[in-house]
């Protein structure tokens, strides 16, 4: 099984990766200068009351979102590369209990270089890792969990709490029942300080994201495969996941890049 894109690539992988520019067209780029052509690192003052949410996801060519019931076994070095290259510049990344649990997420940046990066721009070394999660089934196992140093909010309605970890974990709860994602996203960037927010899913919390219309911008890696497999079944992912949406979500292109056969998609949303 290939890494899963969250896990760190391998030394000296995605340094020679340059993506081709065909919309708009132009020069070759790296995926860092990528993020800083598209003003990433900026932010707006005074800040907007809730942060800008891009999501990032890959999919094979025929819509599946995972193989063996993992990301990274349809990634590869550049979509590792880009993957790694939107979290510099990013205040937080969110992603779903599930997720965390199935890709074993880690520390959000580790390499040095970024992390001294993030600091000369004048934020904190790493983002701010926020888990959306309904049971707080998050075992300390968990790689993020273990790392000293660690920022994580858990995004909850429960009213319980995790286990003393090594990371540094914070709580943003719902007053009701369920969580209420734009109330939490708009305590994200009151308590901590979040203008800029990179969601890596999973489907299901892309899909409530979606629903809810918090979602700014979609980073959809196409990879050059088809695997087949039935929507329905648990082993047949797609990006999104969930009940269908009442008006499908109408996407404008935004930018096109290529490496091999695999395409970058950047899509903003339509405001309904
Ligand atoms: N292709 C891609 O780009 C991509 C990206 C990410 C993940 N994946 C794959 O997707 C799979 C995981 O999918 P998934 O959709 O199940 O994961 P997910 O969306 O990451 O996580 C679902 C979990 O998040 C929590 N959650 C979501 N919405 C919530 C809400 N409104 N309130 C409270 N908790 C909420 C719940 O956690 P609790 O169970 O803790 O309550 C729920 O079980 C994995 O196989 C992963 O590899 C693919």
């Amino acid at each position: 099984m290939a890494d899963a894109p969250q896990s760190e690539p391998p030394p000296g992988e995605g340094t020679d990766i340059r993506l081709q520019r065909l919309l708009p067209a132009g020069e070759d780029l790296t995926p860092e200068q990528l993020v800083e052509q598209l003003g990433l690192w900026e932010r707006r003052s005074p800040p907007p009351p809730r942060p800008r949410v891009m999501l990032n996801m890959i999919s094979t060519v025929d819509g599946r979102a995972t193989i063996g019931g993992r990301s990274g076994t349809i990634s590869d070095a550049a979509d590792r590369a880009l993957f790694h290259a939107l979290r510099s510049p990013a205040d937080a990344v969110l992603v779903g209990a599930g997720t965390v649990r199935t890709e074993r997420y880690g520390r959000i940046i580790r390499d040095e270089a970024r992390r001294r990066e993030r600091v000369r721009r004048g934020l904190a070394p790493e983002p701010i890792a926020c888990v959306v999660s309904g049971r707080l089934a998050l075992g300390e196992d968990i790689p993020l969990l273990q790392c000293p140093g660690a920022r994580v909010v858990v995004l909850t309605a429960s009213a319980a709490s995790l286990p003393a970890t090594a990371a540094e974990v914070d709580y943003i709860r719902s007053a009701g029942p369920q969580l209420d994602l734009a109330t939490a996203l708009a305590e994200l960037a009151e308590r901590f300080g979040v203008a800029s927010v990179l969601c890596e899913g999973g489907p299901h919390l892309a899909r409530q994201l979606l629903g809810a219309g918090l979602l700014d911008e979609l980073f959809l890696s196409v990879a050059p495969l088809l695997a087949g497999g039935e929507p329905s079944g648990g082993e047949a992912l797609r990006i999104l996941a969930g009940g269908e949406l009442d008006e499908p979500a109408q996407l404008e292109l935004l930018g096109t890049l290529r490496s091999g056969s695999t395409l970058f998609l950047r899509y903003g949303l339509s405001a309904r």
